[in-house]
């Protein structure tokens, strides 16, 4: 009996350890990473610059929380004992003491790697030493993982991905877990208890809808990712995210093709992922970064993805159903000229067959508020009536009166 009790204590925590971190991305984590503006070049500097831009710029208080730094972090080749080790030219102090900077600033503080055996940029990847790299991310106080698919020839990605999670896991330190490879292995259907969130596509490039080819590869604007995965918004909630990749807001589209940006993922429940610089940000793209009305239709409580309801008159109209009642609507104007909209509430039905949600416009009336504009605009119990200018977006929260 008491064998037998005492091996069933051991495949206990044999479960246990083989899960996730519970209860960590809640609500879709918000930070910056490196990758879009600074690729390989990245340096202490920079970092500490970063975490200093999050509390002058309020983006702290805004929300925006984690600090990663993407590829080229680390040697060219590991140390004797098969450790990873912090460039000494761009990280003279060491890894730990930036997350001591970082944690000092009430920030938290993620690095990346990769399952294959080198990271996309040619820096030593995990495979083979998943256990020992979670070992050292624990030692630095590194609270965010981003893990990459190149180099991995015919590694299973679910093994693959289930193996670091373990490692974090051994390693003792919850760890935000950032599965990327890139939808190629549908993650949406497995990654719920190996991560918090996975990229659900190829790079991000900032434009409206471009292809933009390198080679074997190729990365995508912003349109061409929203519309290349559907029927996978009920994969994404609290914990578990559909991850439509670090944003491009002020990286060279318009103002309100940012604003396009930033209204798009924070409807999806995507994480808010920077990846500007923020010490040469504008202050229109601090406005669209920092905008907490937006951000909260983001951060809702429920996380339901939204979806698109339809097109008018090329307004494409997308809705998120938010706690409270409350719903979130974007009508973007596709086409390159100013629209105005003339928007019928009862004309056709709004709901959400999913969650079961309907928007009862004949039962109750909504108070509508512009998000970007931070301005209200009456109820519904009139069309909404509002001019649209090319490439932009009104982006509206319905509150039950
Ligand atoms: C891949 C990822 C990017 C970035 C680079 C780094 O392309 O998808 O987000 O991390 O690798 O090399």
């Amino acid at each position: 009996m008491r064998k037998l009790t005492f091996l069933l204590f051991i495949l206990l925590i044999n479960v246990l350890q083989s899960q996730k971190f519970d209860n960590l991305a809640q609500t879709p984590p918000m930070g910056w990473n490196s990758w879009n503006t600074f690729a390989t070049d990245i340096n202490e500097e920079l970092v500490k610059d970063i975490a200093d831009a999050f509390i002058d710029l309020g983006l702290k208080d805004a929300g925006y929380e984690y600090i990663v730094l993407d590829d080229g972090w680390s040697t060219r080749e590991r140390g004797e004992n098969g450790e990873l080790i912090a460039d000494p030219k761009k990280f003279p102090s060491g890894m730990k003491a930036l997350a001591d900077y970082i944690h000092s600033k009430g920030l938290k503080f993620g690095l990346y790697n990769c399952a294959g055996s080198k990271t996309c940029a040619g820096y030593p990847g995990s495979r083979g030493h998943e256990y020992q790299d979670a070992k050292t991310y624990a030692s630095w106080d590194v609270d965010y993982l981003k893990y990459d698919w190149c180099n991995t020839g015919k590694l299973n990605a679910e093994e693959a991905y289930i193996t670091m999670r373990d490692g974090l896991k051994a390693a003792k330190r919850p760890v935000v877990f950032s599965i990327c490879e890139w939808g190629d292995n549908e993650p949406w259907k497995w990654g719920k208890d190996v991560g918090h969130l996975w990229r659900v596509t190829g790079d991000i490039t900032p434009c409206w809808d471009c292809e933009l080819g390198h080679g074997n590869w190729s990365s995508w604007g912003i349109w061409k990712i929203i519309n290349m995965r559907k029927g996978i918004r009920e994969a994404s909630g609290p914990g578990h995210w559909n991850d439509f990749d670090m944003m491009e807001v002020g990286n060279g589209m318009t103002q309100g093709e940012d604003r396009v940006h930033f209204g798009m993922w924070a409807l999806f429940a995507s994480p808010l992922i920077m990846g500007n610089d923020l010490r040469a940000a504008s202050k229109e793209t601090l406005e669209i970064l920092t905008n907490k009305e937006v951000i909260s239709v983001n951060q809702d409580p429920l996380g339901i993805q939204g979806f698109r309801f339809m097109n008018e008159n090329d307004i494409e109209i997308w809705i998120k159903p938010l706690a409270n009642d409350g719903w979130a609507i974007n009508f973007v104007n596709m086409s390159e000229s100013k629209k105005e909209l003339n928007y019928d509430w009862k004309k056709e039905h709004i709901g959400d067959n999913t969650v079961n949600r309907n928007l009862e416009v004949d039962k109750f009336t909504y108070e509508i508020r512009d998000l970007f504009k931070k301005q209200d605009l009456g109820t519904t119990k009139n069309n909404l009536k509002a001019t649209i200018e090319g490439h932009d977006i009104l982006m509206v929260k319905l509150k039950k009166k």
